[in-house]
């Protein structure tokens, strides 16, 4: 069944979009959105560096425009995915009383990893190394959509 994700950053410009685009190309069956915490770069497209690591994978991110994440997202989407403990938190802040829609980690998906979180290559510069780390977890993340009943546990 289909299941509509939400990938969520601070800025929405690097890890969320690119977290977008890759699970865009594994999992077509699925949807998916990005949002940020902050609202510095609504209206923007992917940061330049991002887009550019992602197209020599053949994830094309160009199209995509950063918003903000907003509390109704919590009724709009069936699994929400923060990069980061912050993020989480940010996210958590905004929970409508009587929401169950569960969100976690991208991490979480990807124990062999050994990561906690997905480190921001805005300041990291590590545009590839985040990218290896988003792709091991998305897949991770699909297999567990895939593998599972029609909503996530
Ligand atoms: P992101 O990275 O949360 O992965 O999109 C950032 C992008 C921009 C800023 C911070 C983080 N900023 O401070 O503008």
């Amino acid at each position: 069944m289909t299941q509509r994700i939400l990938f969520v950053c601070l800025g929405n410009i690097c890890r969320s979009p690119a977290a977008e685009g890759v699970f865009r190309a594994q999992a077509p069956h699925h949807t998916a959105d990005s949002a940020g915490t902050a609202g510095w770069h609504i209206g923007n497209p992917p940061y330049g560096p991002m887009q550019s690591s992602a197209s020599a994978r053949d994830v094309e991110l160009g199209g995509l425009r950063a918003r903000q994440f907003v509390a109704e997202d919590f009724d709009q989407f069936d699994l929400i995915i923060g990069m980061d403990a912050d993020n989480i938190a940010n996210i958590e802040a905004l929970r409508p009383d009587g929401n169950d829609t569960p969100v976690r980690l991208l991490t979480e998906f990807a124990p062999q990893a050994g990561a906690d979180h997905v480190p921001d290559p805005y300041y990291t510069r590590d545009f590839d190394g985040v990218l290896d780390l988003i792709e091991i977890a998305v897949a991770g993340l699909v297999d567990h959509l895939d593998g599972s009943s029609s909503t996530f546990n």
